[in-house]
């Protein structure tokens, strides 16, 4: 095990009825004035939005609001929510939905004290101060409820990118698992499968001795095969949901990545199709993974060997690893299949045609130098070529 620090100091309120909690989390953690940030519609229509903003009133927490946000969340909307927070001295961000709308929230908080373009965090600054965070969680999928990172896609060349940074690590999440049961199956799906894609870019790892990191998230793979497919059956399933949304939140604050190297090209590959597709960024995974695995799987077969045994129940075939390895990849492909994620290109609205334009965004754009690096170092003609395994 590698050395680490880990500093996770989110406030969670999890379950029914939690978001009653908004107004007075705010003031707890030293709001005075609020900017409510929302997405398209779903909050207002659930009257979500409504609850929260009563809740802020009866705290005695004055606020303004700002909705908007889409999927793939964009940078104009961040300007203009950091000239709101500048005009009306805001102190505390609060984020109702899901990781878009959370990473939005993030962008300006950050943005708001700082001096520059808040776009230079997306290239590689990190965030050593923010206005406080809050988050009312939608939809369990990216994890943003707990962790330092934020994506956003730059409309200018749409690039989409990471900034990180303890400072926008949410002051508090408040988390009921009821407020998902509004969600498409679709939606529901894609965040299943983020949650793992999270598991497996930490399981993807070269550091050795890793036993208690594997073991978690070989436990948090086998909650979401086991409470996937029950939520596809039964969306009002809450136990269900419960699971999801909490594994959701240990997939990504890194409790299960400390101590070890991470993968992260399979994000990497999947956030240039999203920032070109406006496709949901779990569908993106689903058609990601299995191809990103099944080319580097002979970097370290034993370990993809090892998650088919452990998580998918495969026979261990000692003689062939490679074999056992497949058949896991093939187990996970086959799952994201049967919740309702796309199997391959077609299905995902992508084209074979901008194949190259995919690549060089990939491997050129915004900065980088050629290449892309995690479990393995992929250069311009792997990426290529795992593009066209998702044929
Ligand atoms: O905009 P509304 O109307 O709210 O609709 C949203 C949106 O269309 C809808 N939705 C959310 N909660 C709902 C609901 N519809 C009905 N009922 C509800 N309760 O769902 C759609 C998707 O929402 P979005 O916030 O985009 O989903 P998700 O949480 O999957 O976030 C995806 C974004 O997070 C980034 C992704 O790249 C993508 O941009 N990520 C952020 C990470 C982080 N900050 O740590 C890590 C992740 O790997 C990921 O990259
Ligand atoms: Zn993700």
């Amino acid at each position: 095990m590698e050395n680490f620090t880990f500093y996770s100091p989110t406030f969670f309120a999890f379950g029914k009825d939690t978001e009653e909690q908004a107004g007075s989390l705010i003031k707890r953690f030293g709001g005075t004035k609020a900017l409510i940030h929302y997405g398209g519609s779903s909050a207002r229509k659930s009257g979500l939005l409504d609850r929260i903003t009563a809740s802020l009133e009866k705290a005695g927490v004055p606020y303004e609001l700002l909705g908007g946000v889409q999927p793939n969340p964009r940078s104009g909307l961040v300007y203009r929510g950091i000239e709101l927070c500048r005009k009306e001295k805001i102190d505390f961000v609060l984020a109702v939905g899901g990781g878009s709308v959370i990473d939005s929230a993030k962008a300006i908080a950050a943005g708001t004290v700082y001096d520059g373009d808040f776009w230079d965090f997306y290239t590689g600054k990190r965030i050593e101060e923010a206005l406080p965070v809050g988050t009312v969680l939608t939809i369990a999928a990216a994890g943003s409820e707990g962790s330092p990172d934020s994506v956003i896609t730059k409309e200018e060349g749409m690039f989409k990118r990471g900034a990180s940074g303890d400072a926008i690590r949410p002051k508090f999440s408040i988390l009921n698992p009821a407020l998902t049961q509004t969600l498409p199956p679709y939606q529901t799906a894609a965040g299943i499968t983020d949650i793992m894609a999270h598991l497996y870019e930490r399981y993807l790892t070269n550091s050795k001795e890793v036993e208690v990191t594997d073991r978690l998230i070989e436990a948090l793979l086998l909650t979401m095969i086991h409470e996937g497919p029950r939520v596809i059956e039964n969306p009002n399933n809450y136990e269900a949901r419960a699971n999801i949304m909490w594994a959701g939140m240990m997939a990504h604050n890194n409790s299960c990545g400390v101590g070890r190297s991470q993968d992260w090209n399979s994000h990497n590959i999947e956030h240039e199709l999203s920032a070109l597709y406006d496709c949901a960024h779990g569908a993106g995974l689903a058609v990601t993974l299995p191809a990103v695995f099944t080319y580097v799987m002979n970097h370290d077969v034993m370990r993809f060997a090892k998650a088919a045994v452990r998580v998918w129940g495969c026979q261990m075939d000692f003689d062939h690893p490679e074999v056992t390895a497949l058949e896991g990849i093939e187990k996970l492909r086959q799952f994201f299949i049967s919740i309702g994620m796309p199997r391959n290109f077609a299905e995902l609205g992508a084209e074979e045609e901008d194949i190259p334009t995919l690549v060089r965004a990939l491997c050129w754009g915004d900065g980088r130098q050629g290449s892309i690096s995690g479990f393995v170092t992929l250069d311009e003609s792997d990426c290529e070529k795992i593009y066209r395994l998702m044929l």
